[in-house]
């Protein structure tokens, strides 16, 4: 049930916007529950002539990228950073191949309900992996079995955790999204994820309860394989993100109250990198990374933002960026990385300059409708230089705009069958809506897809559904179920033409990566699809941007049986309902046995009578 906090979070959703919002009044109202909604679940997709997956892609051997093929003399080292091991390499094609290593890594993460304080700013209560912020990096070689046993130690909410960019192929009820794959792991309560790497290189994982993870549930995995360009230290996962001093309970509070006056939310306080920063008083410290000059060093670049896109650089040296999610790429040079939430780019930095200290910089990307109160600085130092801040300058801004810098070319080359576009292709519209709250009559500002916020049960599980069989989803689960395997699924993702906040939203999905067929501003034109968009190897990844007021068009290939959710990776946007879930071929799921039962009867005694209600979508 939603209650009036859901104006709140709307609120910070809107924190990034620089100017007031006005609550769409003339904005379409329905009643309880949405039923005046699309109703999401009607959907369902015609049976497509498209070929199976096998047939429809092109050879998974990318001879223009590089003449090195895998083999099993062919082994990981500086100068062959693209070889990996026993025939595998980064000329495999993951999606249908992996290395089977028989090889399990084992972490436990304690969440416990403790402060933190990591700019040196004052305590604030965090909820921590370990006690750590961020929590440990999982780290696995490609082909390995993850096996993470999670314990609650909250005694005031339930957790779990998504593995972002994780296929789970077979493995759906390992996708840590509660409401959909599971149900919360109540206070004390402790469960195991097993799942494979079947693809290689940085994520992230994070909470998927409500906006959990804003309180500092976060941590990077660390899958080592091949890569697109050499190498000789890696420096390992980097993330970004913006902080705030108060809790997100608190911004709420603050946030509403804005509302009142028709103010935006609050900024953030401050951006931190690899988890500190100075703060603006001066107290804290700067990360440290030392390098020694003629050198190549790999750094891997997260954003582990709630509401803020970041830009970083290092002054003075050139940012050959190899990696776009966990997809290798034909490696470019950039003086700037934009990360938008959720995203990944890995980095080689080649320390070929003077022996000094250099400024590493993270700007929250204003141009992104993105804001904050001050920016996020480390020091890279080389061996031998003097103590002491960095004195260098940075390099002039991007003034493109709020557009990742280039396209992202995949190494791996596929092409998308564009033959049954027309008429597979779904469109799914993005805005505010005002929802009627049952209890009250009160009318509240939601973000939906085609006018409906998705609001989950955490009681029962999409999966709950389907294992018993039960077809009647509320028509707030936003479902929308792709029956058939082995056929490519075309979606437009389009801002409402007039919305009254068009903001770039980052679009994450679960279970796949998408490949980006195209973006763009304005309304997108489907009688001149499909030749305007891209289908001979388009850029892939699990997060792209949607810009403000314009379209983003996706695909991917149903190969992977699950229940899945699309989402706008702004914490307070899911929160207030801008996702989807696809229920993939729900037949061949391979379904979880008595431990998730177990999980979900201690959920339900628990939340009989929890310390706390859910107030939002409940991711
Ligand atoms: C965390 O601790 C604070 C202060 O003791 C308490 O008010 C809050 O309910 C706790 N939260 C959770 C999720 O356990
Ligand atoms: C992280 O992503 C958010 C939202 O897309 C963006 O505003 C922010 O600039 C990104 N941060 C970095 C360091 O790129
Ligand atoms: C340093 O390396 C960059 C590539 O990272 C290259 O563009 C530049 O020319 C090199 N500079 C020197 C002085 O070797
Ligand atoms: C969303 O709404 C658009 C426009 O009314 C419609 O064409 C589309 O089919 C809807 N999408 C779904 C998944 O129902
Ligand atoms: C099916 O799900 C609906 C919605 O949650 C519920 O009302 C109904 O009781 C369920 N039916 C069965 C047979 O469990
Ligand atoms: C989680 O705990 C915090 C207090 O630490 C509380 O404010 C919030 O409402 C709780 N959320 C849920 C959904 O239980």
């Amino acid at each position: 049930m939603r209650v009036t906090q859901l104006a709140a979070a709307c609120l910070l959703a809107l924190a990034s916007t620089t100017t007031a919002t006005q609550i769409p009044q003339d904005h379409v109202l329905w009643g309880p529950g949405g039923s005046a909604g699309a109703t999401l679940h009607n959907v369902r997709r015609a049976t497509s002539s498209v070929a199976p997956s096998s047939t429809s892609k092109t050879s998974s051997v990318a001879p223009s990228s590089t003449s090195k093929v895998a083999d099993a003399a062919c082994t990981n080292g500086p100068t062959s950073r693209n070889c990996w091991s026993s025939g595998y390499s980064v000329l495999t094609d993951f999606d249908k191949k992996w290395p089977t290593t028989g090889n399990t890594v084992q972490y436990t993460l304690t969440v416990t309900n403790t402060t933190c304080n990591p700019d040196g700013n004052g305590d604030r209560i965090c909820f921590l992996y370990n006690g750590q912020y961020p929590g440990p990096t999982i780290e696995a070689n490609w082909g390995d079995t993850v096996q993470v046993t999670v314990v609650n130690k909250l005694t005031g909410n339930g957790t779990v955790i998504h593995w972002h960019g994780i296929r789970q192929l077979n493995t759906n009820a390992m996708d840590g999204v509660n409401g959909i794959t599971e149900c919360p792991i109540a206070p004390g309560d402790t469960k195991v994820y097993t799942w494979k790497a079947t693809q290689f290189g940085t994520t992230w994982y994070h909470s998927h309860y409500s906006s959990q993870y804003g309180d500092g549930l976060i941590g990077a995995i660390k899958i080592n394989g091949p890569a697109s360009a050499n190498y000789d230290v890696d420096l390992g996962p980097y993330p970004v993100n913006d902080w705030y001093y108060s809790t997100a309970d608190q911004l709420n509070v603050i946030a509403s109250n804005n509302l009142q006056q028709g103010q935006p939310p609050p900024p953030a306080d401050t951006l931190l990198i690899n988890g500190k920063n100075k703060s603006p008083g001066g107290a804290g410290a700067y990360d440290q990374v030392q390098l020694t000059k003629g050198k190549k060093y790999r750094l891997r670049l997260i954003n582990t933002s709630v509401d803020n896109n970041i830009r970083v650089s290092l002054d003075n040296h050139q940012l050959q960026v190899i990696t776009a999610d966990l997809v290798p790429i034909k490696p470019y040079y950039t003086n700037w990385v934009l990360l938008a939430i959720g995203q990944r780019y890995d980095v080689i930095i080649y320390a070929n300059q003077t022996v000094s200290n250099y400024w590493f910089r993270a700007e929250v990307a204003t141009d992104c409708a993105s804001s904050n109160n001050f920016y996020g600085r480390s020091v890279f130092s080389y061996a031998g230089a003097a103590s002491g801040d960095p004195t260098t300058s940075a390099f002039t801004a991007p003034s493109g705009g709020c557009v990742e810098d280039k396209t992202l070319v995949p190494w791996v080359t596929n092409t998308v069958s564009s033959s049954d576009f027309i008429n597979q292709v779904g469109n799914l519209n993005v805005d505010l809506a005002v929802e009627q709250v049952t209890t009250n009559g009160q009318n509240i500002v939601v973000w939906g897809v085609n006018v409906s916020a998705i609001d989950v049960d955490w009681r029962n599980p999409t999966l709950e559904y389907v294992k018993t069989g039960n077809t009647s989803y509320p028509s707030v689960l936003n479902l929308i179920e792709l029956p058939t395997e082995g056929i490519w699924t075309y979606w437009i993702i389009q801002e409402t033409p007039g919305t009254k906040v068009p903001i770039p939203h980052p679009i994450h999905l679960h279970g796949h990566d998408f490949y980006v067929l195209g973006t763009g501003s304005g309304t997108f034109d489907i009688n001149s699809s499909p030749s305007t968009l891209t289908w001979n190897n388009p850029t892939r990844r699990d997060v792209a941007l949607l810009p403000g007021a314009g379209w983003l068009a996706i695909a991917f290939q149903t190969d992977n049986p699950g229940a899945w959710l699309m989402h706008c990776h702004i914490a307070w946007h899911i929160s207030e309902g801008l996702g989807v879930q696809f229920l993939e071929a729900k037949s061949q799921i391979t379904l979880p046995g008595s431990d998730w039962d177990t999980q979900c009867t201690d959920w339900k005694t628990y939340y009989q009578n929890p310390v706390y209600q859910k107030t939002d979508s409940g991711l």
